[in-house]
């Protein structure tokens, strides 16, 4: 497995100890945040960097740290990975994406997803990659719709958080990799 991949403007690479900091800054941001249910503590935010960390180190593909070459070393995360969670649509590999307000509408997250999306079919061999997210993250959606992705009406509601919970409910978006192959084929 390529513990790096790069794309046009990016580098998707494994996680370096200088990311905790600009990482810390993005998930305090409460507009980067606004659809999680908190923004995260310092010690929150290094908890997760290692965990995402530790999985592109052991595993070879997850949630990639994303550097823009001359523009900045450290924007976000983009990648593919189990969900933590047990969820109704478990098993399943989700791609996700989080990034510096600052990045935002440069097509960023949507150019390191495509290369994402090919490592989970082409070397992974995936039949199939789902995404998530409230219904109110309009943002996160239009990243999805573009890779390709379709949402069947379907929702589930995140075990994470407790019933009564506003962002309880989750809309589901799927990618099949047939669908996948046809749309590089065109
Ligand atoms: C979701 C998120 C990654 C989307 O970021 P984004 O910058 O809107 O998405 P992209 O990187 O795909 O950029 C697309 C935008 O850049 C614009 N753009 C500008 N230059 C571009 C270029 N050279 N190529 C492609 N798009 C370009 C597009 O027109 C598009 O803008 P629009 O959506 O207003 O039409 C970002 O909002 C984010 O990190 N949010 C917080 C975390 C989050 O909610 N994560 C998801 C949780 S499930």
């Amino acid at each position: 497995m390529k513990l790096k991949l790069t794309t046009p403007r990016l580098r998707l690479r494994p996680w370096l100890p200088s990311d905790r900091a600009p990482f810390a800054a993005l998930t305090a941001d409460h507009e980067v945040m606004e659809h999680f249910p908190t923004t995260l503590t310092r010690a929150q935010s290094d908890a997760l960097a290692d965990i995402l960390a530790n999985e592109i180190a052991e595993q070879g593909w997850g949630f990639w740290a994303v550097e823009v070459p001359g523009v900045s070393d450290f924007i976000g995360f983009v990648g593919i990975h189990e969900p933590r969670f047990e969820l109704p649509i478990s098993p399943c590999v989700e791609i996700g994406w989080r990034i510096a307000k600052e990045h935002w509408g440069k097509g960023y997250a949507t150019e390191a997803a495509r290369a994402a999306l090919a490592v989970g079919f082409e070397q992974l061999g995936l039949e199939e990659i789902v995404s998530f997210t409230v219904p109110t993250n309009q943002r996160s959606q239009r990243v999805m719709q573009r890779l390709g992705m379709v949402h069947a009406d379907e929702f589930f509601d995140h075990p994470a958080l407790e019933a009564g919970h506003p962002m309880r409910r989750h809309i589901l978006y799927r990618l099949r990799r047939d669908a996948w192959r046809a749309a590089q084929a065109e």
